[in-house]
C-alpha cells in the first residue's frame, strides 16, 4: 500500500466521539418483576383517588338543562316553522319554568346549547375574514366570505363582519325571573380577553350587516365596535363538535334549592330547518370546571387497569416464578430441546 492511499483512508475515518460511537451514558433498566409490579401499584394508588376526587367535584356542580325548541314552536306552525321564524309579526315569546334542584352558588353561568349544528364544517369555518375583523382599513378583504361579502350586486358596500359565521349569529334571548323580580344577567366579560384585544378591532364598526336578502341570525349594534360585541366574539369562536355550548351570561346571585325560576325566551333562531335542537343551561362551576365525568372516569379506568395488571403479575410471579434472564425459552434453545 502506498503512502497516498494510506493518508486518504486515514482522513475518511471519522473523528472519535462518544456520540458517534454510541458510548454516551444511558439508562439501561432491568425490568425485574418487583420493579414493574411496584410501578403499576404506584400508578393505581395515585390515579384511583384522583379519579374519585374528580367525580366527586363533578357531582357537586349543579346543572339545569332545558330543551325548548319543540315546545316553543306554536302548534299552528308545526308544519311550517320557517314561516314562523322568518315572519316579523309572529309572537316568539316563550315562557319556561325551571326548578332549582340544589343550592346554586354564584357565579351561575348561563349557556345556550345547540345540537346537530356543524360549526366545524370546512366551508363554514373558512367563511370569515380575520383581517377585516381586526383592521378598519381592510373592510374590502372579503373574498373568503362569499356569498355574504357585499350587499347584493354592490361591490362598494362590503359587509362587516362578513362571512357565514358572523351571518348565522345566534339570536335567541333569555330573561330570568324569580317570582315577579327580574334576575340580573351580567353579559360583560363572556368572551376571551385575548379575542377582544387582538382579534376584534376596537375601531371596526359593523356595516351592512343583516341588511337585505335572507336574514341568517342576530343583528349587531352599529354604534359599538366589534371588540365590544361579546356575543359575536363568543359565537365566532367556532365549536369543534356538532353539540356545543356557548356562554350567554352570568348570574351573580345565589339560587336556593327548590326555587322556581321563570325563563322568558325569544325563540328567534332557526334550528327547525336542519333538525337542530336548542337548550338553555344553567350551571355552577368549581375547580374542575363544569359538570363532566370524563376526567374522573378516565383516571379511574387507568388506575383500575394498572391495579389489574399488577395483581396479574403478582399471581404470575408467585405461581410460575422464573429466574431472571432465564434462557430456556429462546428459540434456538427450544429447537434443541425438541430434537
Ligand atoms: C333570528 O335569526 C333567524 C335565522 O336563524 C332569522 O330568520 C330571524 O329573522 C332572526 N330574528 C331576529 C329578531 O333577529
Ligand atoms: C326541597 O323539596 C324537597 C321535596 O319536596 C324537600 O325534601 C326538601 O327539604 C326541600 N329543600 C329545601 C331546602 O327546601
Amino acid at each position: 500500500m502506498d503512502a497516498s492511499t494510506r493518508t486518504r483512508s486515514n482522513s475518511n475515518k471519522p473523528k472519535y466521539s462518544r456520540f458517534t460511537q454510541q458510548e454516551l451514558p444511558a439508562w439501561k433498566p432491568i425490568l425485574t418483576p418487583k420493579w414493574v409490579i411496584t410501578s403499576f401499584v404506584i400508578i393505581a394508588i395515585l390515579f384511583t383517588p384522583t379519579g374519585l376526587l374528580c367525580l366527586w367535584a363533578s357531582e357537586h356542580v349543579v346543572e339545569i338543562i332545558d330543551r325548548y325548541d319543540d315546545d316553543c314552536l306554536p302548534d299552528s306552525y308545526s308544519t311550517n316553522p320557517d314561516l314562523y321564524i322568518q315572519s316579523r309579526s309572529t309572537n316568539k315569546t316563550c315562557v319556561r319554568t325551571l326548578k332549582v334542584p340544589r343550592k346554586m352558588t354564584a357565579p351561575i353561568f348561563i349557556y345556550y346549547q345547540l345540537d346537530n349544528f356543524y360549526q366545524n364544517h370546512r366551508r363554514y369555518v373558512k367563511s370569515r375574514s380575520d383581517k377585516q375583523l381586526r383592521d378598519p382599513d381592510e373592510a374590502d378583504e372579503t373574498e373568503d366570505c362569499k356569498p355574504q361579502d357585499h350587499l347584493s350586486g354592490n361591490d362598494d358596500e362590503p359587509i362587516v363582519p362578513c362571512g357565514l359565521v358572523a351571518w348565522s349569529l345566534f339570536n335567541d334571548t333569555y330573561k330570568f325571573f324569580k317570582g315577579n323580580k327580574a334576575i340580573d344577567i351580567d353579559k360583560k366579560n363572556i368572551a376571551w380577553e385575548s379575542d377582544k384585544k387582538y382579534k376584534f378591532g376596537s375601531n371596526v364598526y359593523p356595516k351592512n350587516f343583516q341588511k337585505g336578502g335572507l336574514i341568517g341570525g342576530g343583528e349587531l349594534d352599529d354604534t359599538k365596535p366589534l371588540s365590544e360585541q361579546e356575543d359575536l366574539i363568543v359565537w365566532m369562536k367556532t365549536a369543534a363538535l356538532p353539540s356545543f355550548r356557548k356562554l350567554y351570561g352570568k348570574i351573580n346571585t345565589n339560587l336556593e334549592a327548590n326555587e322556581t325560576i321563570t325563563v322568558v325566551i325569544q325563540n328567534n333562531y332557526n334550528t327547525y330547518e336542519f333538525g337542530g335542537e336548542k337548550k338553555v343551561a344553567l350551571s355552577t362551576a368549581n375547580w374542575i370546571g363544569g359538570k363532566n365525568d370524563f376526567l374522573g372516569i378516565s383516571f379511574l379506568a387507568t388506575g383500575g387497569v394498572c391495579f389489574f395488571v399488577a395483581v396479574s403479575f403478582i399471581l404470575l410471579y408467585v405461581l410460575k416464578p422464573r429466574p431472571l434472564g432465564d434462557p430456556t425459552h429462546l428459540s434456538w434453545n427450544r429447537n434443541q430441546a425438541a430434537q
